[in-house]
């Protein structure tokens, strides 16, 4: 099917394949010097102290999750403990906690944020409570602020899945570095791309011993202390030491040099996406046809957002209408897609692992489940023509 107006677009421009081509003609092709170079550039840019690249955004997820129940780690959480995360959620902020051994309990989002409710959040704390996954949608962020307040107190683990939100700011300062894990995408769809690619963030230095060697087999190979370690095992050949359990979740350098390339060129996709997104609400509102037919999400305060969707819910007088809608709109060559993967509850995987079994009903999130989807928003300023007829057929309803 040719779209007029693609969710996706290609945002690889030739400076960044030929990065990656360079690579490729080093024969260099395993993680190495590039991928150092963006971690090292990336935590400076988004400040936080460390950064470490990974093969994917759920692999970032899975990463700090694992690191966040160690052994290693002083505070831990255990097999059975509960993490709370948002019913609107993406399949891989959720599967790494099950396998990890905790216990979700489920929190219904806001209609108007699309993320997390943080009074349901914090009322929803008990003592077994030890992991907060918080996932900040689509460029807008979560109430940070609060709900970090609370976590500290309570010395809940926070990871900020920020796989949609790559250079959105709270009170200026980059969403991700607020909790103990902040976590990365660069697949095509998101920010910047890398083709397939992630990363993860953290401040302390012990946090990101762990994920350094549990991203690479729990080897001990590269590791801040390696020396020391070599001292301690002196039986062991030096260059083959396990000190914990381990993935791999390894980028190649000729993903970080194309993501790294990308990275350079963030602030300007969020100043055009900005501007479009603007555009087109505004387009839309001064539309003959504009009836109310459906709602923008809110920006939370203090947020300065990066966004790469243009999510709307319809008016709830459209309810059960949506399907339908989106394949007009397919016909009409507008493409688009679910706020993430809906209610994650409706799924299901989800009633294969059981996971829908309290009594909690969640409104908001079944609302965004039937009434919502998103658009693409895209890193070139949109031609008029494009947007009269994108509000065209948006308002065909
Ligand atoms: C909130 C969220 N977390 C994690 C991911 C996983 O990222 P990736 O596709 O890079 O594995 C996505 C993917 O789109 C996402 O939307």
């Amino acid at each position: 099917m040719k779209y007029f107006y693609p969710l996706l677009e290609n945002t690889l421009s030739k400076d960044d394949l030929a990065a990656g081509i360079n690579v490729i003609k080093s024969e260099q092709l395993t993680m190495s010097k590039k991928t150092k170079d963006f971690e090292f550039q990336f935590a400076k840019k988004i400040g936080a102290k460390y950064a470490l690249m990974v093969n994917s955004g759920s692999s970032a997820n899975l990463l700090a999750t694992f690191a966040a129940g160690n052994p290693l780690r002083k505070n831990k959480f255990k097999i059975g403990d509960e993490v709370l995360i948002p019913s609107v959620c993406w399949p891989t902020s959720l599967w790494p906690l099950i396998q990890a051994g905790l216990k979700p309990k489920f929190i219904d989002v806001k209609k108007n944020t699309l993320n997390v409710d943080s009074d349901k959040l914090i009322s929803s704390i008990t003592n077994r409570t030890k992991v907060i996954l918080l996932i900040h949608v689509l460029g807008n962020s979560t109430d940070i602020e609060k709900i970090l307040k609370v976590a500290k107190r309570k010395k809940i683990i926070i990871i900020e899945d920020t796989c949609e939100s790559l250079g959105s700011k709270f009170k200026k300062k980059n969403l991700g570095t607020f909790g103990d894990f902040g976590t990365y995408s660069f697949y095509f769809s998101h920010q910047i791309t890398s083709g397939e690619g992630g990363m993860v963030v953290c401040n302390d230095k012990e946090d990101y011993n762990l994920l350094y060697s549990m991203r690479a087999h729990g080897w001990s190979r590269g590791v801040q202390n390696q020396k020391k370690i070599e001292r301690k095992y002196k039986h062991l050949d030096p260059r083959f030491i396990f000190i914990n359990s381990g993935f791999n979740l390894r980028p190649t350098d000729i993903t970080a040099a194309i993501g790294h390339s990308q990275f350079k060129k963030l602030n300007k996709f969020i100043k055009i996406r900005n501007f479009n997104r603007n555009k087109i609400i505004s387009a839309l509102k001064n539309s003959k046809k504009w009836n109310n037919q459906f709602s923008f999400f809110q920006i939370n305060e203090n947020v300065k957002p990066s966004f790469f969707g243009f999510p709307v819910i319809l008016n709830k007088k459209f309810l059960g209408k949506r399907n339908k809608y989106l394949k007009f709109l397919s016909k009409k060559g507008v493409e688009s897609r679910p706020i993430i993967s809906g209610n994650f509850l409706r799924q299901p995987a989800a009633k294969l692992y059981k996971l829908d079994n309290s009594k909690t009903k969640f409104p908001n999130a079944d609302e965004i489940q039937n009434l919502g989807f998103f658009i693409g928003l895209h890193t070139q300023k949109i031609k008029e023509k494009i947007l009269k007829r994108l509000v065209n057929a948006l308002l065909t309803i």
